[in-house]
C-alpha cells in the first residue's frame, strides 16, 4: 500500500470508542470520513452510534463536510480487521500504562506500515507507551479536548524513538481534518494544556479542602471571570492587556514581586531576566503585529460576543 498523504486521507481507524474515541468517531464521520471503529466492550457499538447520534445534531450545526454520513462507520468485530486498511489510526483506550503499551504493540502489528498511529492519552509520554511495538517510529500522541467533535485542539508529541516525519505527518493530518494543532518539541508529563487545567484543579481543591471557597464559589470565580476572556484570548495575551499601555514588561515590573506572595500552592520560577524576556518577546509573537489598543478592542468584543452568546447580556442567548 503506498502512504497516502495527509490530505489524501479517506479511511480512518479508531480503536476504543468510550466518551473521546466516540468523540473522535462522530469528528471524522462530521469532516467526510470511513470510520472503521473496534471497542471490546460488549455493548460497544450500540454505545458509540447512540453517541455519534447525540452529537449529530451539534455537527450539523457546524457544517458537515460534503459526503458526511453516519452511515460511513463500520464496528468491526477485531481490532485487526478495524485497522488492516485504515490510512491513520486515533487510539483511545483506558488510560492505564500496560494496557496502553499492549494495544499499541497490538495496532503496530495490525496496522499496514508506515500509517501513523496516534494515542489520546491524557497524559503518558510516548516513551513510556512505545516501549513494546516492534515499529515505534510511527506512535505519536494526539492528545484531544473532551468532546474531540466540539474542542478544536490536539496537542501532538512524539517519544524518543517517534520519526520526526510522524510527528509532522500527523499534526499535518489533524489540521486538514479540521482540528487546531499543537506541536510539541518534546515530551512533558501532561503536554500544555493538562498542565494548566491541572494547576487550576488542583488549587481549587485546595480551596474546598481548606474551606477557602465552595465548589459553587470556584467555579463562578471563572465562568464570571477570566474565564469570559480565556474563551477569546490565553492567558499570557490577556494579562499582557493587564500592564494598560506598557503591556507584558509593566505588568512583569507592576505584578513581578507579587510571584512571592502566598497567592497559590504552586511555587512561582525566578523572574530572571531570560525568563522576563521570553516572556515579553513571546508576547509579541503572540500579538503577530497588533497594538495594545488593538488587543483591547479585540478581547472586548469577545467577551460581549462571550456575554451575548449565554445569554448574560439581559437579552435572550443566541438560538441554539
Ligand atoms: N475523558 C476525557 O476528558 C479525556 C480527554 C482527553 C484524552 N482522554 C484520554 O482518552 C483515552 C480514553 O478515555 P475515555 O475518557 O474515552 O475513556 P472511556 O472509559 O470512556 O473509554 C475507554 C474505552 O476503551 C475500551 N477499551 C477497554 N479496553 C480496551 C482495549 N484493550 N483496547 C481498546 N479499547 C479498550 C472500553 O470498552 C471503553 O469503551 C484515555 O487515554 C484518556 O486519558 C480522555
Amino acid at each position: 500500500m503506498t502512504l497516502p498523504t495527509p490530505e489524501e486521507v479517506r479511511r480512518v481507524a479508531c480503536v476504543g470508542a468510550g466518551v473521546i474515541g466516540g468523540g473522535w468517531v462522530a469528528h471524522f464521520l462530521a469532516r467526510g470520513y470511513d470510520v472503521t471503529a473496534w471497542d471490546p466492550a460488549p455493548d460497544a457499538e450500540a454505545k458509540l452510534r447512540r453517541l455519534v447520534d447525540a452529537a449529530w445534531p451539534a455537527l450539523t450545526q457546524l457544517g458537515l463536510a460534503e459526503g458526511a454520513s453516519r452511515d460511513r462507520l463500520t464496528v468491526t468485530p477485531t481490532l485487526e480487521l478495524a485497522v488492516a486498511e485504515a490510512q491513520f489510526v486515533q487510539e483511545s483506550a483506558p488510560e492505564k500504562l500496560d494496557l496502553k503499551r499492549d494495544l499499541l504493540a497490538r495496532l503496530d502489528a495490525a496496522t499496514p506500515a508506515g500509517v501513523v498511529i496516534a494515542s489520546s492519552t491524557s497524559g503518558y509520554p510516548m516513551t513510556d507507551m512505545q516501549t513494546t511495538a516492534a515499529d515505534p517510529s510511527r506512535l505519536v500522541v494526539g492528545h484531544p479536548f473532551n468532546p474531540p467533535y466540539l474542542i478544536p485542539l490536539v496537542e501532538v508529541v512524539g517519544g524518543e524513538h517517534t520519526e520526526e516525519a510522524a510527528v509532522s505527518w500527523a499534526s499535518r493530518f489533524y489540521e486538514v481534518a479540521g482540528k487546531s494543532v499543537i506541536t510539541m518539541d518534546r515530551e512533558v508529563p501532561g503536554f500544555i494544556a493538562n498542565r494548566l487545567q491541572e494547576a487550576l484543579w488542583r488549587e481549587a481543591l485546595h480551596m474546598v479542602a481548606n474551606g477557602e471557597a465552595t465548589v459553587r464559589d470556584i467555579d463562578a470565580s471563572i465562568t464570571e471571570g477570566p474565564g469570559l476572556r480565556w474563551a477569546v484570548m490565553g492567558p499570557m495575551l490577556t494579562f499582557a492587556l493587564a500592564g494598560g499601555e506598557g503591556g507584558m514588561a509593566h505588568m512583569l515590573d507592576h505584578f513581578g514581586p507579587s510571584l512571592k506572595a502566598p497567592w497559590t500552592r504552586l511555587e512561582a520560577p525566578e523572574l530572571d531576566r531570560e525568563l522576563y524576556d521570553a516572556v515579553v518577546s513571546g508576547c509579541d509573537v503572540a500579538a503577530d503585529g497588533r497594538t495594545i489598543a488593538e488587543l483591547v478592542a479585540e478581547r472586548d468584543r469577545g467577551v460581549i460576543d462571550v456575554l451575548r452568546a449565554t445569554g448574560r447580556l439581559g437579552g435572550k442567548a443566541e438560538p441554539r
